[in-house]
């Protein structure tokens, strides 16, 4: 009988109870043992340039540096003029794109460094400059993103798609393993709205697929809104577990709740809808002879503005608590297809089930997973430093704080929870 005792982030402990059980795929727990550094073939640009910063000709939000801006949107994207924001598709040999059409338009667009080898205070800047996404979820996403798979204690660096360990760990770091957002089951997890699971397709969870875009546009009927997306995201977490034996699905896959909303929330125009124009643009398709085929690049539609008012924490909490709450499924994962359990996750999650009265404590959840609630386990499988927990755990905290949530013991913070 197998039990499942899971209360770490996903990515911590993803794998642990499947290693030891039998007919399970554990090849995901070789790569970290032997600290193989960067994917084969991972594009490589030799002159690496970095993001262009906003201007006083061109200000955007006028955020730099990692601080905050105005927080006030409503212009054009990019500004008319400003050279050094405007669309280049990426090149294949030396720019790197992962499983984040948000991230890899503002790489196409400079406000990333073009190669793909970013920062922590280009992600800030980034998305309160292009999106208007509110100082606090900014650094939330960079906190994850740059934690789980890049140099959050060291460099600050990230690759937005391959492993580029060698580029983004500081010299001499030997021992450094940072997998870019491509790496499985730290950001990156399964049942996605347009990449493959991780087992299903040799290790391709990051590129766009043509077949589930034109699904999710299916169910969207010319409006990827909240009720649309609720639904199709229901229907792709039925797809992993019929198809994929090794499907997990724990408390950090609410963050792809909060991916989903971005669809309605931070890509359309100000004041515009989620229609099929403005989601072919940022997924980088066309339409040829009535399919939707790559076309290279995600990019920012034409005339677009972004949106007024901050995109932050407490909206984006609502959002992804309302999105799973339409079409609750469980929590937990698969052994072998179509065998699903359900996991226990600290107050939260019981028998894969969510508590209903969790009410906008979602974000708790997240912060929750994020931190960990017995760093003792962590490091067990993708060897997260406790320094590096600790780090992630200290900034996030006083957002928990904010939100009135329960704090781990090793938060950081004066305030326990317990
Ligand atoms: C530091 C900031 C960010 C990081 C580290 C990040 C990282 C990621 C990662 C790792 C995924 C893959 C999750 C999965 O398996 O489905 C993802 C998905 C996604 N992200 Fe981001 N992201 C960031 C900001 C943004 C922004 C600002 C947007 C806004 C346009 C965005 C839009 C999306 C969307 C729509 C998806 C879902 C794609 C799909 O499922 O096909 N992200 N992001
Ligand atoms: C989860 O908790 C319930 C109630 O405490 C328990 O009956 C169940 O066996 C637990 N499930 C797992 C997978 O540990
Ligand atoms: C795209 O997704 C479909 C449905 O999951 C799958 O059958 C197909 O192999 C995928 N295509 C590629 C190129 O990965």
């Amino acid at each position: 009988m197998l039990i499942l005792t899971l209360a770490l982030v996903q990515g911590a402990f993803a794998f642990p109870w499947v290693a030891n059980v039998q007919g399970v795929d554990s090849s995901i727990l070789k790569r970290s043992a032997l600290l193989e550094r960067d994917t084969p073939d991972c594009p490589f640009n030799p002159n690496h340039q970095p993001a262009a910063p906003v201007t006083s000709k061109y200000p955007y939000n006028n955020a730099k540096d990692g601080k905050p801006g105005n927080g006030k949107g409503g212009y054009l994207v990019p500004a008319p003029g400003d050279t050094a924001h405007e669309f280049r598709k990426p090149n294949s040999k030396t720019d790197i794109r992962g499983p984040c059409p948000g991230l890899n338009a503002a790489a196409n667009h400079g406000f990333l460094a073009r190669d793909g080898i970013t920062t922590y205070n280009e992600l800030v800047d980034a998305q309160q400059n292009l999106y208007n996404v509110g100082y606090d979820l900014a650094n939330l996403l960079a906190i994850a993103g740059v934690g789980l798979d890049g140099d959050l204690v060291g460099t600050g660096k990230l690759s937005i798609g391959c492993d580029a360990t060698s580029r983004t760990a500081s010299t001499g770091n030997l021992l450094a393993d940072e997998l870019g957002l491509n790496g499985h089951n730290h950001f990156e997890a399964d049942a996605s709205l347009t990449r493959n699971d991780y087992f299903l397709a040799d290790g391709d969870n990051y590129r766009w697929n043509a077949t589930l875009f034109t699904q999710m546009l299916e169910y969207c009927q010319g409006n990827c809104n909240l009720e649309a997306l609720s639904k199709y995201r229901e229907a792709r977490y039925y797809q992993s577990v019929a198809d994929n034996g090794n499907f997990f699905f724990g408390p950090g896959s609410l963050l792809l709740y909060g991916a989903a909303s971005f669809l309605y929330e931070l890509m359309p125009t100000a004041g515009g809808t989620a229609d099929e124009a403005t989601m072919m643009s940022f997924f980088g398709a066309d339409k040829v002879n009535g399919e939707y085929v790559w076309n290279g690049g995600e990019r920012i539609p034409p005339n677009w503005r972004a949106r007024v008012e901050p995109y932050d924490n407490n909206k984006v909490g609502t959002q992804i608590i309302e999105m799973y709450l339409m079409n609750p499924v469980l929590f937990g994962g698969n052994v072998g297809r179509n065998n699903f359990n359900g996991l226990n996750f600290s107050t939260y999650i019981q028998d894969g089930k969510l508590n209903t009265d969790l009410g906008d404590n979602a974000l708790c959840l997240i912060y929750q997973a994020l931190t960990g609630g017995f760093p003792s386990q962590l490091g067990q499988v993708i060897n997260l430093p406790v320094a590096l927990v600790n780090a992630m755990a200290a900034e996030i905290a006083p957002m928990a704080e904010n939100l009135g949530c329960p704090l781990n013991h090793n938060s950081g913070s004066s305030v326990s929870g317990g």
